[in-house]
């Protein structure tokens, strides 16, 4: 049954990925083209405002209402040199929730990142906060472990790659992969984490290796998770037939591997809503780019999980808080509200 509430049960914080499809969505919304220089021009002096509503279905029957706030950050400006900028819009766009009621705010890709450990500055907030990566990371390992089986990968015998291995959402793929897989190979860039992480696992009797270099792990891994927070990471001469998990917001890994050989890759940590969202206005035609319906970013997805529990609460914040028990927790929520990991696709489509 449809709850009778029309209250922000919660919000979402985002940004766009690139400037083609901040071109299709303006065009799409407005009367009369503009230039894709003009768009350029004005985009990043807009301030953080919520562009549509969304109202999501569980398979309880439950109904919950959301709201998406968008940043206006420039996609071009995601290195830390603009993080100051970056972080007053953020912070503008969480007070815009918090204005709004939204009762719990999910804080998607790139704005968890820029508010890392800095969400006791919304301690005086109505809203409460999450990053997302609790279920971004059970959909990104628990789509792996599918997709092996789909590509009849032994995981228990395979060694397994993790580009962003000492990031929240990198650390708790680790930590969930530990004992399921043959071998542990860690990249980063700062070789410190690296070895802290390395040594951690290894005082568990857990068979890890760490390189900074991607390109030095690439010749063992059988699987890659790439979760890394940069776009330039480039995937050269894989071993035959390795499966990759491209993690990252954005999903760009497709244009940067050399030498296919048999590579199967699937955009990861995404969920799917078998009981369907709506927004209102509906601008799914200007801003629905996947490749089956309702996909939806794990991160979303989690603040929904929690609006449908009625668990207003901060459940994933920080780096390295992430835990194997709250990962199993968040995902069998998610399924109890026919939410579970999105069929496999990647820029080609459906595979
Ligand atoms: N699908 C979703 O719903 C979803 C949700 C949330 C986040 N995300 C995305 O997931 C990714 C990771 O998020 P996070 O919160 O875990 O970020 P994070 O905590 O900042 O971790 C990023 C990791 O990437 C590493 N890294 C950055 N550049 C690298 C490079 N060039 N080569 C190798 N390693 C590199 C960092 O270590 P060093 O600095 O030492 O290199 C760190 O280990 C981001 O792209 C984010 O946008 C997706």
């Amino acid at each position: 049954m449809d709850s009778p509430s029309t209250s922000l049960d919660f919000a979402v914080i985002g940004h766009q990925d690139n400037w083609q499809n901040i071109t299709t969505f303006i065009n799409g919304i407005r009367i009369g083209e503009l230039s894709s220089k003009k768009i350029k021009d004005i985009f990043s002096f807009i301030p953080p405002r919520d562009l549509f509503r969304v109202k999501v279905r569980s398979k309880t029957g439950a109904v919950i209402n959301g709201v998406y706030i968008e940043t206006f950050i420039d996609p071009d400006k995601l290195d830390t040199q603009f993080i100051r900028t970056n972080i007053g819009k953020v912070m503008n766009a969480a007070a815009w929730a918090n204005k709004m009621g939204a009762r719990i705010v999910a804080l998607g890709g790139f704005t968890s990142i820029v508010l890392e450990g800095n969400l006791d500055s919304f301690a005086r907030c109505e809203s409460q906060y999450t990053t997302g990566n609790t279920l971004t990371s059970a959909f990104i390992v628990k789509g792996v472990e599918k997709a092996a089986i789909l590509q009849r990968i032994n995981l228990q015998g395979s060694a397994v790659l993790i580009i962003g291995a000492t990031g929240d959402i990198g650390m708790a793929c680790s930590h969930f992969l530990k004992n399921k897989v043959k071998k542990l190979l860690l990249c980063a860039r700062n070789n410190q984490r690296l070895e802290k992480l390395s040594q951690e696992l290894s005082k568990e009797n857990v068979s890890v290796n760490y390189a900074v270099s991607v390109q030095d792990q690439i010749p063992e891994a059988d699987i890659i998770i790439c979760a890394a927070s940069s776009s330039g990471i480039k995937l050269t001469d894989c071993k035959k037939d390795v499966l990759v998990c491209d993690a990252g917001y954005p999903k760009n890994l497709e244009s940067k591997i050399e030498n296919n050989n048999g590579l199967k890759i699937f955009h990861g940590g995404m969920g799917q809503v078998t009981h369907g969202y709506t927004f209102s206005p509906d601008y799914s035609n200007t801003i629905y780019r996947y490749a089956a319906p309702y996909i939806i970013h794990g991160c979303i997805v989690e603040a929904m999980v929690l609006a449908f529990e009625n668990r207003f609460e901060t459940y994933s914040a920080g780096k390295g808080n992430i835990t194997v028990k709250n990962m199993e927790e968040i995902y069998s929520l998610s399924v109890k509200h026919g939410i579970d990991i999105a069929p496999f696709y990647n820029e080609n489509g459906l595979w």
